[in-house]
C-alpha cells in the first residue's frame, strides 16, 4: 500500500494548490533574506485557506509569522473585510515578512506584530475572540498556546505536530518532542472541540468549537 509520500503531496500541490508567482516570490526572498527553510507546504497552505474560507473568517491571528508565507495563505482565505494578526519574535523575520505582505497586496489586511507571543497574548485577547488560530512558532510553548487559543479561538491549526514521527518514539523524551505530545491529547481531549490531525507535511492539527 502506498502510504502518503513526497510524490503524493506533489501530486496534491500540483492540483489543488498551485503557488502562483506571489507565493513564489515570498519564499525566494525569504531564502535570500536567509531565513530558515521551514515554511508550510502548498497543500498545508491550502489547508489553512480552506479552513479560514469554510468558517467564513474575518479575524485570525498566527503565532510564528516567519516570512509571511502562510500567513498569506491564510489571509487568501479571509472573508471580505477580514484582518489576519501575526507574531514574530524575531525583527527581522518580522521586516522580511512586511515586505511580503505588501508584494502580496495584503498590507492592509495583516498585522505584524513583533515581539513574544506569550507576552503578547494577553493584550491579544482583548482584541478577539479569532475565527482562526495557526500556531507555528516554538515547539515547547505548543501547550501554552494551546492554552490560550481554546479560550479565544473558534478553531486552531498548528504545525509539526508529528515532529517527523519522533512522538511515537516514547524513548524520546526531548522537551519540544514532549511539549508536542502534550499538546496533541491536550486539543483531542479538548471538550466542546473536534479536532484531528491532517497528515500532510509534518502533521497538521485542525479543530474546531463545536457549535451549541
Ligand atoms: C522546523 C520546521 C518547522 O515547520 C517549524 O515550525 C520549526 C522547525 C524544523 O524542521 O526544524
Ligand atoms: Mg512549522
Amino acid at each position: 500500500m502506498v502510504t502518503y509520500n513526497a510524490e503524493l503531496s506533489a501530486y496534491i500541490s500540483h492540483l489543488f494548490a498551485p503557488e502562483d508567482a506571489i507565493l513564489r516570490q515570498i519564499r525566494q526572498r525569504a531564502s535570500e533574506e536567509g531565513l530558515p527553510q521551514i515554511n508550510i507546504r502548498p497543500e498545508e497552505g491550502r489547508l489553512l485557506q480552506l479552513l479560514a474560507a469554510a468558517l467564513g473568517a474575518r479575524r485570525a491571528l498566527e503565532i510564528g509569522t516567519l516570512g509571511g508565507y502562510s500567513g498569506t495563505w491564510i489571509a487568501r482565505g479571509l472573508a471580505p473585510g477580514g484582518h489576519l494578526i501575526t507574531v514574530e519574535v524575531d525583527a527581522h523575520h518580522a521586516q522580511v515578512a512586511r515586505a511580503n505582505f505588501a508584494l502580496a497586496g495584503l498590507q492592509e489586511m495583516v498585522e505584524v506584530v513583533e515581539g513574544d507571543a506569550l507576552q503578547l497574548l494577553p493584550g491579544l485577547a482583548r482584541r478577539g475572540p479569532y475565527d482562526l488560530i495557526f500556531i507555528d512558532a516554538e515547539k515547547v510553548n505548543y501547550p501554552r498556546y494551546l492554552a490560550w487559543a481554546l479560550q479565544n479561538g473558534r478553531a486552531i491549526a498548528a504545525h509539526n505536530v508529528f515532529r517527523k514521527g519522533r512522538i511515537l518514539d516514547r524513548e524520546d523524551r526531548d522537551p519540544a518532542v514532549d511539549a508536542i505530545r502534550q499538546f496533541n491529547a491536550a486539543l483531542a481531549q479538548a471538550p466542546g472541540w473536534i479536532a484531528t490531525i491532517f497528515p500532510a507535511g509534518d502533521g497538521m492539527a485542525i479543530g474546531v468549537r463545536q457549535a451549541r
